[in-house]
């Protein structure tokens, strides 16, 4: 080793320093507007703020401590200098960037994530290929067509409630006092139930989860969705958005778990999707109505129907993903809903109480229960129960105290000037009285915080924090 190399490496630390030490502070700041911004000091050397901004046992309070200090456009630190971020609590600007989505598009980062697991469907779609989807898949979405799916929510409450009763009927008794007190994961439980409406309404399959948990299907998509929410080494993550095809070359164990999952899903649903066509040219050639009422029969009916240009039609693939997509999109976000709706009534046991009062009023008289009423009555049923006032009011409020989409990011695809409503601080701290907008160069992130404006007490008061 000569003189020179040892030099070198002695002094690479500090080059590197300055290297940084020019970036972070003369060019960054020189072209980025966001740099101009307020916003929370970065803690070290490409540290950066996405813990505590998406780690939802302290954002929170992160949220709370950012808008005292620095108002409500902040920026933050990404995953590195190169990465200043906005994170809006600003209602104004948010509703700029959510209502402008050909500006404002899902990162590609995320999108390929997502597609990796469950194909491009409405989630990860951007542009013309997400307006196509949508626009086969708005009908099957309507109140009308939603409502026709009501009466097998129902049945599958029942059928939930009919288990657990039988657990506790079953369950030794309290004087055998070497048993433990019967124990209902209500959260395990209820995610069963889940699956079971979205697969019957969202494709008419009936996965039979309640009863057991052993169908092929249900089965591939329970493990699907398990691998990709367990959090896996971010190295991995990190090759599998920029490095997809060295990632496929050497799948680790998750990535094959994945594969196998997909083959069952795309064998069985594809099945599926065949049948459906058939049932549907089948009856438009005997004239005689297609009945099915599921999102998947909707979808394809409106897919082939004749006003509909032959350019906007999707693919059997598009159609696959889209089924893949309802059930990662419906069933955490439902299931866990439902669960936080459970406790937080069992944590306020007199709004339990009103709630219960409240539906007993309309609770049908028949001995039957639900299952005997007649498609008049169920309709009728559904809608009292979407009247009720308190149970509207419950529901509510636990989304808006445990958001199951805890925040969302956009990107600029070109640069663009933000409105706000407050004020902007700049990066010394003064808060910049006259101003009402921010400036952010393509390619920067937008932080779009829907439990920080749920939880918002400049919003919603010092109480923002309970369940009221
Ligand atoms: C409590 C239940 C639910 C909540 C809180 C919820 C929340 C959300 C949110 C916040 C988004 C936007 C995500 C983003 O832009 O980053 C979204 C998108 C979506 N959700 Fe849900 N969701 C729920 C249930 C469902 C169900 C049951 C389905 C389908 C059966 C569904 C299907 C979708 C689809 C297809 C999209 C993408 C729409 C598009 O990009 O055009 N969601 N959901
Ligand atoms: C979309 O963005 C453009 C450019 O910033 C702006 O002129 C327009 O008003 C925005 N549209 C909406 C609906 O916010
Ligand atoms: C009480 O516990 C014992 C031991 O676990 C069990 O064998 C027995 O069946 C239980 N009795 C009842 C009434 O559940």
């Amino acid at each position: 080793m000569t003189i020179g190399t040892i030099l070198i490496s002695l002094l690479a630390p500090i080059i590197a320093y300055i290297f940084y030490w020019v970036y972070e502070n003369l060019i960054t700041a020189q072209w980025n507007p966001l740099h101009q911004i307020g916003g929370p000091p970065v803690p070290g050397w490409f540290k950066n703020h996405l813990y505590p901004v998406l780690e939802p046992s302290i954002s929170p309070k992160v949220y709370e401590m950012f808008v005292k200090k620095y108002g409500r456009s902040i920026r933050i630190r990404g995953v590195g200098p190169w990465d200043e971020r906005l994170l809006t609590l600003d209602p104004i600007s948010v509703a700029h960037v959510l209502k402008n989505s050909t500006i404002y598009e899902k990162p590609w980062q995320s999108r390929r994530l997502i597609t990796s697991l469950i194909g491009c469907g409405m989630l990860s779609a951007e542009g013309q290929i997400h307006r196509r989807q949508r626009r086969v898949a708005t009908p099957a979405f309507s109140i009308q067509n939603l409502r026709t799916l009501v009466p097998l929510v129902f049945r599958k409450g029942s059928e939930l409630k009919d288990r657990w009763m039988n657990m506790i009927i079953d369950a030794p008794k309290a004087d055998n006092d070497s048993n433990a007190p019967l124990s209902i994961d209500v959260c395990h439980w209820v995610s069963r139930a889940t699956f079971d409406v979205i697969g019957l309404a969202g494709f008419g399959y009936e996965f039979n989860a309640i009863k057991d948990e052993t169908n092929e299907l249900f089965c591939a998509y329970k493990e699907m969705f398990e691998v990709s929410i367990s959090q896996g080494k971010i190295t991995r993550t990190m090759m599998n958005i920029y490095l997809p095809f060295v990632s496929s070359l050497f799948p680790d164990k998750s990535m094959r778990t994945v594969q196998r999952c997909q083959q069952v899903i795309h064998r069985v649903a594809g099945q599926l999707i065949q049948e459906n066509k058939r049932k549907i040219s089948d009856a438009e050639k005997t004239g005689s109505p297609f009945l099915g009422r599921d999102l998947l029969s909707l979808l394809m009916k409106s897919n082939v129907a004749t006003d509909l240009p032959a350019k906007d039609r999707i693919s059997d693939e598009d159609i696959l993903n889209n089924i893949n997509t309802f059930m990662f999109a419906g069933s955490d976000t439902s299931s866990l809903t439902l669960t936080w709706t459970l406790l937080l009534l069992a944590e306020n046991p007199d709004i339990q109480m009103r709630l219960r009062s409240e539906l007993l009023s309309i609770a049908p008289a028949s001995a039957g229960g639900l299952e005997s009423l007649t498609e008049e009555e169920t309709r009728s049923l559904y809608d009292s129960i979407a009247n009720m006032p308190l149970l509207n009011n419950v529901c509510r409020e636990s989304l808006r105290l445990v958001p199951p989409v805890h925040s969302s990011i956009r990107v600029a695809t070109q640069d663009d000037v933000i409105p706000t409503s407050y004020p902007v601080h700049k990066r010394n701290g003064m808060v910049h009285e006259g101003r009402r907008s921010v400036t952010v160069p393509k390619g920067s992130f937008v932080h779009v915080a829907v439990e920080g404006f749920n939880l918002d007490k400049g919003i919603w008061g010092e109480d923002a924090w309970s369940f009221k």
